[in-house]
């Protein structure tokens, strides 16, 4: 999904960071998007309406009061043409304005008169972005599902330092490109497993794996940038989730743990999506020493044989669940017949889809930043080759949500 086609509109207010803006328009035509820019009356200060004009291909739009603008398009339906607004630079006085819903110039106007999305990217001085009243008129702005986009830290055309810049052109153009992503999985409740689990001998040693968590927490990011109310248990692992309000993250280590977490989560809330990408011990040892066990004892070699039990598999108990079964998708980590072994998983599990992971291919696998997979679901295989894991991520759950609608 891009911004070809997309009809966006670029509100500019009044200030240096204006001067980004033709290399956001650039970059925005140069992807085939559809731009209109409209500025306040204190932005033409600091860019050239000319300018825009130039670079969007279109009639810069000014004035609230221009009759020959209204009767080329007027400002209701400039409003509607809109698929989105983005206001870039936002001045502190536009903010102020527009959280308590004023309308003396155009872009205000448009703003109240939109059904559109609206993006704020705020830009002032690092004092002025601080201040409580700009804040409350953001968090004001925010209630009303205005998001905002920055600002970044750093240094200020006014000589200080902080928060308060504009974000880069790319930055925005990005930001722009994601917010066109399909929200297919709006109010969805996914659960998502990562990690690996330790299984304890003694107090000192224990089962594992070499599982970074870094595949599932992608995919718990991905879903939720795409609206998804993510709950993510994950075994022992050194990475951070990004702020996010739609994750809540639930610790375990060991398999039993997990299994129990996961199960428990099920029985409370419907789940739409599980998709099991933890690395589980399929066992733990029968009995967990409750002091570290001895190399030797009396002479004798202590440690050469370990008793195992099974773990319980999880994945199989959430696709055996009757009642609120969620679409279920596991991985198969494999050395070897990496689709033979995935498809027997699949249907030993009974799962809606399987992602065939190869653990022993060069960038893939354990512990890497990335990765290339076969989706196997149906009797259809889907490629994804190599690519950071975070952007596989972003594809797989969009393939899955796109599977799961046809379902
Ligand atoms: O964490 P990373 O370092 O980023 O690495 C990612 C990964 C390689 C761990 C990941 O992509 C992956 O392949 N995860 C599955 C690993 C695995 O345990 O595969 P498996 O073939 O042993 O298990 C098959 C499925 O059953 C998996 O969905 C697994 O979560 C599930 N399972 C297994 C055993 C068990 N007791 N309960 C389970 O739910």
């Amino acid at each position: 999904m891009s911004v070809s086609h997309k009809r966006i509109l670029i509100g500019i207010t009044g200030g240096i960071a204006a001067y980004k803006i033709p290399e956001l328009v650039r970059q925005l035509k140069k992807a085939q998007a559809i731009v209109r820019i409209v500025m306040t009356p204190n932005a033409c200060h600091f860019i050239s309406p000319l300018t825009l004009q130039a670079l969007s291909g279109q009639p810069v739009h000014l004035e609230l009061m221009d009759h020959c603008a209204e009767a080329a398009m007027g400002h209701i339906e400039l409003a509607r043409w809109a698929e989105c607004i983005l206001v870039a630079p936002a001045s502190a006085n536009f903010i102020s304005k527009m959280a308590s819903g004023q309308a003396d110039n155009l872009l205000l106007t448009l703003c109240l008169a939109t059904t559109a999305p609206i993006y704020l990217a705020p830009a002032m001085n690092q004092v002025m972005w601080l201040n409580t009243l700009t804040q409350t008129n953001i968090a004001k702005l925010k209630q009303h599902n205005v998001s905002v986009w920055g600002p970044d830290s750093g240094e200020q055309a006014c000589g200080d330092t902080g928060l308060g810049r504009l974000l880069e052109p790319n930055q925005l153009f990005d930001h722009l490109t994601q917010s066109f992503l399909p929200k297919g999985l709006t109010n969805q409740n996914i659960l998502i497993t990562a990690g690996p689990t330790q299984e304890a001998i003694d107090p000192v040693r224990y089962i594992t794996n070499y599982s970074s968590g870094k595949m599932g927490f992608a995919l718990a990011e991905a879903a939720a940038a795409l609206g998804a109310h993510v709950t993510l248990i994950t075994g022992p692992v050194n990475i951070k989730l990004q702020k996010n309000d739609n994750i809540e993250r639930i610790d375990v280590i060991t398999a039993q743990q997990m299994h129990d977490a996961v199960l428990k989560q099920c029985l409370h809330t419907p789940y739409h999506l599980f998709i099991g990408s933890a690395a589980v011990s399929d066992y733990r040892p029968t009995y967990t020493h409750q002091q570290k066990l001895k190399k030797q004892i009396d002479g004798v070699d202590d440690l050469e044989s370990l008793a195992l039990t099974k773990n319980p598999d999880i994945i199989q108990a959430v696709s055996d669940l009757i009642h609120n079964r969620p679409y279920t998708v596991g991985f198969a980590a494999e050395t070897q017949e990496v689709i033979l072994y995935a498809q027997q998983k699949m249907i030993q599990k009974k799962l809606d889809m399987i992602i065939a992971n190869s653990v022993v291919t060069q960038h893939c696998g354990f512990n890497t930043d990335t990765n290339a997979v076969d989706v196997l679901f149906k009797d259809k295989v889907q490629k994804f080759p190599v690519m950071s894991k975070k952007i596989l991520a972003q594809k797989l759950i969009q393939f899955i949500a796109q599977q799961m609608s046809e379902s």
